[in-house]
């Protein structure tokens, strides 16, 4: 029986376990977290709580294991190379090396990769180092966002309009990253419907998942502080109400690109997963970044609906034969939402008991995140808390299961109600329609 080493806690690393394990394939799954998730420990045969970054312990674990190969679920550690660690000590990996996970750690990167092989989704960017040239750009340019090169967990990015407003403090704020991180990327503002495209690739080929919209403001209404992503939705037929089928053609051939040029440039094959965050604008489609692991959420969406075998996937994604499975998916569209502890995401309550027992399992799947489970129940850690995912061929019948059981959860707790409502989908539709005309 094969032995898989999980890296990450989260619920996208819960609902990674659960899909090894319902493959039709029986496997082992061990698991190096960076806390307790009750939901990984049923699943998982040993368990190691520790730093994601400390390479040198996750290879201790791996090898102690005897595990055959990893699946890597956040950026933490494939920033810092543990896929290059462990493939020295003989385990191969789903998830990139450290020089093709740039991707995702390194927003420059990105952009000057897709320059440089002529793919088309860039917008109008330019990375400043100084602040020479800085005013007359932005000018140009009209409206746009400011990106500290690194990673910033989906909370550094500042948008003008939204987090700045007139072009002086844009400048302002633009000198202050610089002098502190010494490179910083501005990109002309987009205007449109984001979405997600994930897709598994082995080097050569791409195995494409459905398309996911996430929900990145904390409330009902897209207001608020952004977040890790409260909720999100995908459809039966692997598209999104706004979205044509030159929208997903585009996105898919994008990822397609972008693992070619990264071929060509490093001579390395890329390993995991591309998930392309785009935009739906005026005239198409265009990037607004890369990850180098699958979307949390977005996960909790597309892997309960994988027909296909997910270890003799990830298997093909090591071995470069992708091309050799058949990618099936249930018909079936889903909704996916969080609860939160009140105050997230800047002032979350910590330690308070959630109570989940009246909630029927077998309408909704459950996915734990940032709780910690002690003799009399579960407690919230402080950030996003518990995934529930519904799965219907109607998307609003998804919605409406998981709202159904979501308000069966007592505690200190919220979710938005909105995410995957025919009234919150209609308005994505309109917005689109209104800018593409
Ligand atoms: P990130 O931290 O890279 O996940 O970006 C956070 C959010 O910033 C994205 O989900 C977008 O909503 C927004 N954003 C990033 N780049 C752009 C852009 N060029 N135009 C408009 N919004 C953007
Ligand atoms: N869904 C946002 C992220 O995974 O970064």
């Amino acid at each position: 029986m094969k032995k898989i080493l999980l890296v990450g806690s989260e619920a996208r690393g819960h609902c990674i376990a659960e899909t090894l394990k319902r493959s039709a394939t029986s496997c082992d799954v061990v698991c190096f977290g960076s806390s307790d998730n009750p939901g990984i420990k049923k699943v998982t045969s040993a368990y190691e709580v520790g730093k994601l970054d400390d390479l040198g312990s996750i290879v201790v674990f791996a090898k102690a294991q005897k595990v055959d190969f990893a699946v890597i679920s956040p950026e933490l550690p494939l920033s810092v190379g543990v896929v290059d660690a462990l493939e020295k000590a003989g385990m191969p990996s789903v998830g990139p090396l450290k020089k093709l996970a740039q991707l995702e750690s390194s927003k420059s990167f990105t952009r000057d990769l897709l320059e440089e092989f002529n793919i088309f989704g860039n917008p109008k960017f330019k990375v400043f180092k100084n602040n020479e040239g800085l005013a007359e750009w932005v000018k140009e340019v009209g409206q746009f966002v400011i990106k500290p090169d690194g990673l910033t967990c989906g909370k550094g990015v500042l948008v003008q309009g939204d987090h700045f407003a007139s072009y002086e403090e844009g400048i302002d704020r633009t000198e202050t990253l610089i002098k502190k991180d010494g490179k910083v990327v501005l990109e002309e503002k987009l205007v449109g419907q984001e979405f997600s495209l994930i897709s598994l690739c082995d080097g050569d080929h791409l195995l494409h998942f459905p398309a996911v919209q996430d929900h990145k403001r904390a409330f009902v209404g897209d207001e608020g502080p952004n977040t890790g992503g409260m909720g999100s939705y995908s459809m039966a037929d692997g598209s999104l109400p706004f979205l044509q089928e030159s929208d997903i053609k585009a996105s898919r051939s994008i990822n397609e690109q972008v693992a070619k040029a990264l071929k060509k440039k490093f001579g390395m094959d890329y390993k995991g997963v591309l998930y392309g965050g785009f935009i739906a604008v005026k005239d198409g489609v265009r990037l607004i970044e890369y990850n180098a692991r699958f979307g949390d959420p977005e996960a909790i969406n597309i892997l309960p609906v994988l027909k296909s075998n997910f270890v003799k996937v990830c298997e093909a994604v090591i071995d470069g034969t992708l091309d050799q499975i058949v990618p099936e998916f249930l018909e079936q569209a889903t909704v996916c939402k969080y609860i939160v502890p009140e105050g997230y995401p800047t002032s979350a309550v910590k330690d308070k008991l959630v109570d989940i027992s009246k909630i029927d399992t077998s309408k909704v799947k459950i996915y734990f995140a940032s709780v910690n489970e002690k003799e009399n129940g579960l407690y919230l850690a402080g950030s996003r808390a518990i995934a529930l995912v519904g799965t219907d061929p109607d998307l609003y019948k998804a919605e409406e299961k998981v709202e159904t059981e979501i308000k069966k959860i007592t505690g200190p707790v919220f979710h938005r109600e909105d995410i995957g409502t025919k009234e919150l989908i209609e308005k994505r539709i309109g917005i689109l329609r209104g800018i593409r005309g």
